[in-house]
């Protein structure tokens, strides 16, 4: 491999977009202000002022909120709490692999929809619940999807709620990456169209990786009532609580005005890098094909007649991370998945370069 190693693989942000001058301020803050609390273990629903503020923000009560270490450990206790082996669900496809990962470990019976270019054919779920399907869970990502990129619309987000009310399915969004946007404005999330008739069906993940740092792995679940104490039980037999000192440095982070920055901060300049590495991949690797992304961390590339675990693997010899299509989905051959949160524009031109010399060396595009 070569020395200077640039990942297209990790959905985290650079060093350069993360405020730890900010983070300090807030741990010093944190302590300051409630040195009893932050060091206590607390209890499993989260440090309750932070608990309060993601309350506030989704126009809920604190009873409806789960603050956890980090959103993916929000939906294995979710799954933990629906899924037995044999439980139907439904996810996208493609879809985070994780997720994949933590189903498949809990032997769910998995049944995938589609994605279009503007999410999940909520149709064709819909054809398949009048067929008779009866998935007790459906797991959707909403905006700047990982790994496609797309923004599920305004009426797909509607008829989904209607059907998870229709046909008493939970569904789960997913929505890490809603903050991180390029362009256009936010739609509501499917957790909101939920409560305005009444509630119950959504349960709703989120989480501060993408907009402060992966590090202080905090994240956070929104549902009903029985949904959250039932989940909340499961942390405490856990981890009896999530780290109290990681959320007490989120609230004063929040409290201190930076969270708002810091949005607007990794939201600039991940606009840039997908800007930038759209406009190389174009000229760099003819015959691609791919839409550009409006926010979010990743993009999604097809090269028709490509093998993109062989790429993978080409690129890694000359020093560049990417992921292949098939972690994501079954028939994921000619894919591959660019994260664009972790390398900077220098890095963005070398590693374009060095991706389309992989490439080439396999014959999957000219030159
Ligand atoms: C769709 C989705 N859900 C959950 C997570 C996990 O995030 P966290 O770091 O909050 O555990 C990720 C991280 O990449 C993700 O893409």
């Amino acid at each position: 491999m070569a020395a200077d190693s640039i990942s297209f693989a990790r959905g985290a942000p650079s060093l350069d977009i993360v405020d730890i001058e900010g983070l300090k301020a807030a741990a010093v803050a944190a302590f300051d202000s409630d040195p009893a609390g932050i060091t206590a273990y607390g209890t499993s629903v989260g440090y309750p002022p932070l608990r309060q503020w993601l309350a506030d923000r989704h126009g809920v009560s604190t009873e409806n909120v789960l603050v956890t270490n980090g959103s993916m450990q929000a939906g294995a206790f979710l799954f933990d709490w629906v899924v037995t082996p044999g439980t139907p669900v439904v996810v996208e496809r493609p879809t985070y692999d994780r997720t994949l990962d933590g189903l498949r470990r809990r032997a769910a019976e998995i049944t995938t929809i589609d994605l279009d270019a503007d999410g999940i054919v909520v149709d064709a779920l819909e054809e398949k619940l009048k067929a008779g399907l009866r998935p007790k869970l459906i797991h959707v990502i909403p905006n700047f999807h990982n790994p496609a990129g797309c923004t599920l619309p305004l009426d797909r987000r509607e008829k989904l709620v209607a059907l998870a009310r229709e046909y008493g399915f939970w569904l789960f969004e997913d929505d890490p990456y809603r903050d991180v946007r390029f362009e256009g404005e936010p739609l509501p999330t499917m957790l909101e169209i939920d409560l305005a008739q009444g509630g119950g069906s959504v349960i709703h993940a989120g989480s501060f990786t993408k907009t402060v740092c992966p590090g202080v792995r905090v994240g956070w679940l929104v549902g009903p009532t029985e949904v959250i104490s039932g989940v909340a039980g499961l942390a405490t037999g856990t981890y009896i609580a999530p780290s109290m000192v990681s959320e007490g440095i989120v609230d004063q982070f929040i409290k201190s005005g930076a969270f708002e920055r810091s949005v607007a901060t990794v939201s600039a300049a991940l606009g840039e890098r997908a800007a930038l590495l759209g406009e190389l991949l174009r000229s760099e690797l003819p015959g691609c094909e791919f839409s550009p992304p409006k926010g979010g961390y990743f993009l999604w590339l097809r090269l028709p007649g490509a093998d993109g675990a062989a790429l993978a693997a080409a690129a890694a010899e000359r020093g560049v991370q990417i992921v292949a299509g098939t972690d994501f989905m079954d028939g994921g051959e000619e894919w591959i998945r660019l994260a664009y949160s972790a390398a900077g524009l220098e890095e963005i031109r070398e590693g374009v370069s060095r991706l389309a010399d992989a490439a080439r060396s396999l014959g999957f595009i000219e030159g």
